[in-house]
């Protein structure tokens, strides 16, 4: 029957049988061999990601436009990604979901632009974009017109940063330059032993470096969330994956010009914490979980932290602290004594930032010894990377909250979200210390001729001024004086007084000078 026909006998008919052909993407092997590798496909995906029979499609329709290798002959309507809107919790969200079934969810022209539609939409109407990638890259057969698609979907996920929440999901291969537009948007989530991501492969790597290194260790879930920071969440499977997307929205707001949405606990904000007076140690040496201290504060206990398994010194994430949603920043005494160093400066820079672009309120729990000594810090960067973290909290507008729990030295102490930096609301506890330097440092710097003049008394003398010093100085109370904190409060007071300045700086309204952008040290 010719196509004519069909379309007299029944126009219905016409349209299932091409809309049922895009819905079969690959095909019944494919999608079969897509299960066997414990990955769901592109429409599971999806079904799973939004709210229930909320998914639109668009551009179920659209084939390719090769006309080279053989491909005149193939056309899948859909050409292998499935684009459109939907919601999640009843809020709007474009999705896009490379379908690996399909010329392995490879890159064409055309399957380009549906992304690129989508991306334009969800920029125009102020809707988080979430991306499911699982592709084998650009398609071969297209060249340049595949990878002239990438850069337009580079440009607008540049544009569209800070403007609306950016998610990639890599649930299936992610290699090359298709790397790049995941790394620019704001999370990257992988599922653990089924998603990659690398700029350059095994095979390549061994040619020219004679390295041997396997998919997993170079580019897995486990290498990119604790080695390079590039992903910022793990999940075990697919739908573990999906369901943390969902998780992650529900802190943000729908773009720049929103509010996060409110959360619906009953959790009291005056509810005083009174375990949190035992937490930190006598010894200032001893570590303790800041970890602790944060579920005891925030509502119902409730955190999602980010970056997890990378630079543990310093621990990032989300909650809501009186149903208002914040960005919680916290130096871990319990690793590697909260020290601050390159990967920590960048991974709470990163986050600062985030939470400034989209109006969440950042609470910062501070204890910090300093920046890390030695050279392989300063041949780094420590300097460009440390000024990161510091430009991160200076630039923000949105009400910041500090609460110095023990050490504040140094250089640390004005990055960490001081007053100085415009932080509208600080608090220490009595058991803060804020000073120049630790005292065993200070006391070797401003006594040393005394100390080498002590002969065999040394110790004891050394000791003695150590107690000297730390009586004096290591103490909130000379910054309390100043202004530089505004009250000094007792640890289980923390809830309470950090809920009472939120509400209080809910309509904060603050600046920077106008500029086309600042030059934050890269
Ligand atoms: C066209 C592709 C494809 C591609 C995979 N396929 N990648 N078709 N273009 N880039 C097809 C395969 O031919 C196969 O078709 C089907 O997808 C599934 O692939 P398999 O190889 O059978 O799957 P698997 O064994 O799981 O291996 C997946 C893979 C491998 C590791 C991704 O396919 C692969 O290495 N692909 C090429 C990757 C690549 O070099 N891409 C270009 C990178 S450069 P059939 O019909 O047999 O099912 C790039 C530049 C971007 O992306 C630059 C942006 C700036």
């Amino acid at each position: 029957m010719t196509e004519m026909e069909m379309v007299a006998e029944d126009p219905l008919r016409r349209l299932e049988e091409k809309l049922e052909a895009a819905r079969q993407g690959g095909g019944l092997e494919r999608i079969e061999r897509q299960h066997a590798a414990g990955k769901l496909t592109a429409r599971e995906r999806i079904d799973l990601l939004l709210d229930a029979s909320s998914f639109v499609e668009l551009d179920a329709l659209v084939t390719h436009r090769c006309r080279d290798f053989g491909m005149e002959t193939k056309s899948i309507p859909g050409d292998g990604v499935v684009t459109g809107y939907g919601t999640i919790e009843g809020r709007l969200v474009y999705v896009f979901a490379q379908d690996f079934t399909v010329w392995g969810g490879s890159l064409s022209e055309t399957n380009a632009r549906k992304i690129c539609k989508i991306m334009d939409l969800a920029l125009e109407n102020g809707a988080p974009l979430v991306g499911l990638n699982d592709s084998g890259g650009a398609r071969i057969q297209e060249g340049v017109a595949s990878l002239g698609g990438y850069a337009d979907i580079f440009l607008r996920n540049t544009l569209a940063s800070g403007v609306v929440p950016q998610i990639s999901a890599i649930m299936g291969p992610c290699a090359g330059g298709a790397v790049y537009s995941p790394a620019i948007t704001d999370f990257i989530f992988m599922v653990e032993n089924s998603s990659y991501m690398f700029v350059t492969g095994p095979d390549v790597i061994k040619t020219v470096t004679h390295e041997e290194v396997t998919k997993e260790d170079l580019g897995g879930a486990s290498t990119h969330s604790a080695k390079s920071g590039v992903c910022h969440f793990t999940s075990p499977n697919d739908a573990a994956c999906l369901l943390a997307v969902r998780d992650l929205l529900s802190y943000l707001p729908s773009n720049n010009l929103d509010e996060p949405p409110a959360g619906q606990s009953s959790d009291d904000p005056n509810r005083q914490e009174a375990s949190l007076n035992e937490l930190i140690p006598e010894d200032p040496n001893k570590p303790y979980d800041i970890k602790r201290l944060i579920s005891g504060v925030v509502d119902d206990g409730k955190f999602l932290e980010v970056h997890a398994g990378y630079a543990k010194n310093i621990i990032v994430g989300f909650a809501r602290m009186g149903n208002q949603a914040v960005g919680i920043v916290g130096n871990q005494p319990a690793y590697l004594a909260g020290v601050l160093d390159i990967d920590a400066s960048l991974k709470g820079a990163r986050f600062v930032r985030f939470c400034d672009a989209f109006n969440i309120p950042l609470v910062t729990f501070e204890d910090v010894p300093g920046f890390l000594p030695g050279t392989q810090q300063e041949y780094g960067g420590i300097i460009k990377h440390g000024a990161k973290l510091l430009y991160a909290f200076a630039e923000a507008t949105v009400p910041k909250i500090t609460v110095i729990t023990r050490k504040a030295y140094g250089g640390a102490y004005c990055v960490m979200a001081s007053k100085h930096l415009r932080t509208d609301a600080n608090f220490a506890y009595p058991t803060a210390e804020i000073a120049v330097m630790g005292p065993e440092g200070a006391v070797n710097v401003l006594y040393k001729r005394e100390l080498e003049k002590a002969g065999e008394d040394r110790t004891e003398l050394r000791a003695d001024l150590v107690t000297k010093y730390r009586q004096k100085f290591s103490n909130p109370y000379i910054a309390a004086e100043r202004g530089f904190v505004d009250e000094i409060i007792e640890p289980r007071q923390t809830r309470p007084k950090v809920i009472r300045a939120l509400r209080q700086l809910a309509g904060k309204r603050s600046s920077v000078p106008s500029k086309k952008h600042g030059n934050i040290p890269l």
